[in-house]
């Protein structure tokens, strides 16, 4: 096991990552031959083991992925944690969107964890909703998310959100400004999708989903949602608390991830 983590570590991953990687392969793979294939692979190629075993793990389930969706971080379950936390104390949603939800991974683990929760699950593209579908049926929540192909800056979730009354937002949208991905990791600015990363649209400042997010949401008068939750990237704190300010939202709180770097927005409504 350490060897395999040196040799990772020696082509330059990191150790953490590589740790994760190396058991995600001992506990999916037997045959120490193919592990090594796969070793091989991982650093000839920089395709992270996830995409190359096509299965990545969330709290405590799988789930499939592909190079269509960003492989689960352990810091987005910092964002379903407190959710919950906050929705067992003081909220008690019973209906949720999840708006780019990728592999499903966020919807499905409020699924798991909130009994009577409904929730609707968004992302731009067919291929993405497909796979988050098929996660859902794995888990068995599938009964519990509606699915639906819909583009955020499209009529479509205007729809969406006029329609129908959610106790929740949710979303972990991409930020990453378009000259600061190929600052990024090999792994992820080769591998990852550049649509979950930065964006369908141009996204100079990082900024655009939280803006359209927030316009939207301000203007349900009658149907507010309680709380909008977001993962966001540290050095957008400043601009997003200035986001809120102006659109007169003075209630929110920012948790801290494990490295102690801001990492999840909770605005009350
Ligand atoms: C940072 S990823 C988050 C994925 C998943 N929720 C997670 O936490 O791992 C952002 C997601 O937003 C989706 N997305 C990008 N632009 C979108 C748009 N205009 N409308 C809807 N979803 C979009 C991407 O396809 C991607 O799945």
């Amino acid at each position: 096991m350490k060897s395999y983590i040196d040799q990772l570590v020696n082509a330059g991953i990191e150790e953490s990552e590589a740790k994760k990687e190396i058991s995600i392969l001992k506990s999916e793979i037997k045959d120490e031959e193919k592990i090594k294939k796969f070793i091989d692979e991982r650093i000839k190629t920089r395709i992270p083991v996830q995409y190359l075993i096509g299965k990545a793990y969330f709290m405590d389930f799988e789930v499939k992925v592909n190079p269509k969706v960003l492989i689960p971080r352990p810091e987005t379950e910092i964002l379903v944690e407190e959710i919950v936390r906050r929705g067992k104390s003081r909220l008690a949603p019973t209906t949720a969107i999840d708006i780019g939800t990728g592999s499903g991974i966020i919807a499905i683990a409020m699924a798991k964890l909130i009994p009577d929760i409904k929730i609707t699950a968004i992302d731009i593209d067919k291929e993405i909703i497909d796979i988050a579908s098929e996660n859902a049926k794995l888990n068995n929540v599938e009964n519990k998310i509606n699915f639906k192909v819909c583009d955020v800056f499209s009529k479509c979730f205007e729809g969406l959100l006029q329609s129908q009354k959610f106790d929740l937002i949710i979303s972990n949208p991409p930020y990453v400004k378009p000259d600061e991905l190929q600052k990024l990791k090999p792994e992820v600015y080769a591998h990852e999708p550049k649509i979950a990363l930065s964006g369908s649209k141009e996204n100079k400042t990082g900024l655009i989903y939280y803006e359209r997010i927030i316009n939207l949401c301000k203007g349900l008068i009658n149907q507010t949602p309680k709380m909008i939750a977001f993962e966001i990237d540290s050095p957008l704190v400043n601009d997003l608390k200035s986001l809120l300010k102006k659109n007169g939202l003075n209630n929110f709180e920012i948790v801290k991830d494990y490295s102690k770097l801001d990492r999840c927005l909770f605005v009350f409504i």
